[in-house]
């Protein structure tokens, strides 16, 4: 079947959608994007997935092309000439297209572009047993806050993961716990859930979120510090959170079993919890 993408002001299939070679984002990854999932056609948490890419826009100094109110009606009418049910929508916006030159260009047009394609979350093989994952220095830039279509760092990272055959890579910065190359962390110990704290050096990931939301109304024990590396290959659990894994156990990190080697009481809670949530806010939705 062919895909309906969105260029610059139209939809079209996405095997035509082209853009120049002189675009800044092709040249110098100069852009920003987001990924937003959608249950049962709903975006789930759109005003939040648009709050950050404008932090992500104006940390870039490019204006937004658009309202809020547009994005939602673009992202709507794409979700809608698509089949499935659970979507993911990729969005992007570079600086558009200019002679190549590394300061910003005066006059050029932003470049945005949408795709959507079927959501694929872990498969319960994956969520009832764990995935694998190495770690790694975090050698990304310092402004890992924005997301950046900038991703080679990421990818390299996640190749050595893909090498190792982990799941992920879980990232150290100068001996504590940032994040891993395409989701948060999250570390159990002593009963307690440890997260990163919110700033440049990880994505505010939307999901990382829901879990704090979650985890603090169902009276979990929860703190937003920096971890140390000693505290994460010693916790009792680690999990990964991104829009497409959702939750996700890990089970062994640098090939030494997490905790018990299976995923723990608390990851089972979140995830029922997790699952219950996304049900009850898309019900709402309805
Ligand atoms: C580097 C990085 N950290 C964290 C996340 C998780 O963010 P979210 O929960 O918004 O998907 C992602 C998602 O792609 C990511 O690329």
């Amino acid at each position: 079947m062919t895909e309906i993408a969105y260029l610059n002001g139209e939809f079209l299939p996405l095997e035509k959608a082209q853009v120049s070679v002189l675009d800044r984002g092709f040249i110098f990854g100069d852009g920003v994007y987001e990924v937003i999932p959608v249950y049962s056609r709903r975006p789930f948490r759109l005003p939040e997935h648009l709050s950050r890419l404008q932090h992500s826009l104006d940390a870039i100094r490019l204006g937004n092309p658009m309202a809020d109110a547009d994005w939602t009606r673009l992202i709507l009418e794409l979700i809608g000439r698509h089949t499935g049910e659970d979507q993911s929508v990729y969005l992007q916006i570079t600086r558009g297209v200019a002679k190549r030159d590394h300061a910003f260009p005066k006059d050029s047009k932003p470049t945005v572009f949408m795709m959507s394609g079927p959501l694929v979350t872990p498969s319960k093989d994956l969520v009832d047993n764990g995935v694998p994952c190495i770690t790694a220095i975090d050698y990304r830039w310092l402004k890992c806050d924005v997301k950046s279509v900038s991703l080679l760092g990421n990818c390299l990272l996640r190749q050595s993961a893909a090498d190792a055959g982990a799941v992920e890579v879980v990232l150290f910065r100068d001996g504590c716990l940032t994040e891993a190359s395409a989701s948060n962390v999250f570390v159990v110990r002593d009963g307690r859930l440890l997260a990163p704290p919110k700033n440049h050096l990880i994505l505010p990931g939307i999901t990382y979120d829901v879990v704090l939301e979650i985890a603090s109304a169902n009276g979990i024990p929860l703190e937003s510090r920096i971890i140390p590396e000693q505290e994460v290959r010693t916790a009792q659990e680690i999990w990964i959170t991104s829009s497409t894994k959702e939750v996700l156990p890990v089970t062994t990190l640098d090939g030494r079993p997490m905790g018990e080697g299976r995923p723990g009481a608390l990851f089972r809670r979140i995830y029922a919890l997790y699952q219950h949530y996304k049900q009850t806010v898309m019900r709402r939705a309805a």
